[in-house]
């Protein structure tokens, strides 16, 4: 599986791009918003709790960022035109979109199919695949726009291999793999987006904890310490790299 667990980017690798961050109030989403900010992109912080974005926000002006932006959206609500707004803001504001990291996911619970919440599946489907797919269709234009534009969608172990009681989770995260394929496939040859998926491994994060709540959350690497993939990915160095599977830790 290809890895860039220990990718060093040059100083500065992200400067004056315009990168779009989902779940980036909290956990991975929120250390790649950093990570991306010191290496002087533009971020836009996107997520449904706003005090969690304004931290972020704070943190990433607090290192010496470029200036972020938030956009409140829960992903759970948010309707076709919802996206087309959003699209009309971003260009009225920026004119392109240099990248997209599709991160924010929920869980939803551990359980066999047979008995699994038909609401819940809904539910984790939407904010996990649905959603995703309409903000790339509303963003795809946008990023068209941009010389060299990157989308990374966040994948999981078992979305690869499958595994019982993962139930909507896994199976969200099987068809971002398949959509990551088709995608960048309808892409490559019109366009300069490059389309990859990224699974980040077991990160100590909420969610994490939820899963594998007797786990010690010091034997995990912490979303800071996995975002050279992350880098790698968004920045001009993965330049024709498309349709690839990643993971961010070469041993999980
Ligand atoms: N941590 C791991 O070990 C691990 C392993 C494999 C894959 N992943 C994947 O990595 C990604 C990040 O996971 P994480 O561990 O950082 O999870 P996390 O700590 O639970 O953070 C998830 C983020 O997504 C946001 N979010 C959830 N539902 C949303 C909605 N309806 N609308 C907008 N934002 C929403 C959350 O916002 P709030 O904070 O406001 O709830 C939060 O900021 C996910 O795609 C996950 O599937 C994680």
């Amino acid at each position: 599986m290809l890895c860039q667990f220990d990718y060093q980017p040059t100083q500065g690798l992200l400067k004056d791009r315009v990168i779009l961050v989902t779940g980036a109030g909290a956990g991975i989403g929120r250390a790649a918003a950093k990570a991306y900010a010191a290496q002087g992109a533009t971020v836009i912080l996107l997520g449904r709790t706003i005090s969690k974005l304004e931290a972020v926000y704070d943190e990433i002006i607090a290192l010496g960022g470029a200036e972020p932006a938030i956009y409140p959206l829960n992903l759970e609500g948010a309707t076709w035109p919802d996206y087309q707004t959003m699209a009309d803001r971003l260009y009225e504001t920026f004119g392109r979109l240099d990248g997209v990291l599709h991160n924010a996911s929920i869980l939803g619970t551990l359980s066999p199919v047979q008995s699994y919440n038909p609401e819940l599946w809904q539910r984790v489907m939407h904010i996990n695949f649905n959603a995703p797919v309409m903000l790339q269709q509303a963003l795809t234009a946008l990023l068209e726009q941009a010389e060299d534009a990157s989308v990374i969608f966040t994948s999981s172990s078992v979305g690869r291999v499958g595994r019982a009681f993962w139930g909507p989770y896994a199976t969200s995260k099987f068809a971002t793999e398949g959509l990551v394929q088709v995608l960048s496939q309808e892409l490559e040859n019109i366009s300069n987006i490059r389309v990859n998926s990224l699974n980040p491994g077991a990160t100590r994060t909420q969610m994490r904890a939820d899963a594998f709540p007797a786990e010690h959350p010091d034997t995990l690497r912490t979303p800071d310490e996995i975002m050279g993939t992350y880098l790698y990915l968004m920045g001009s160095d993965s330049k024709g790299v498309t349709g690839k599977m990643f993971n961010a830790q070469p041993d999980r």
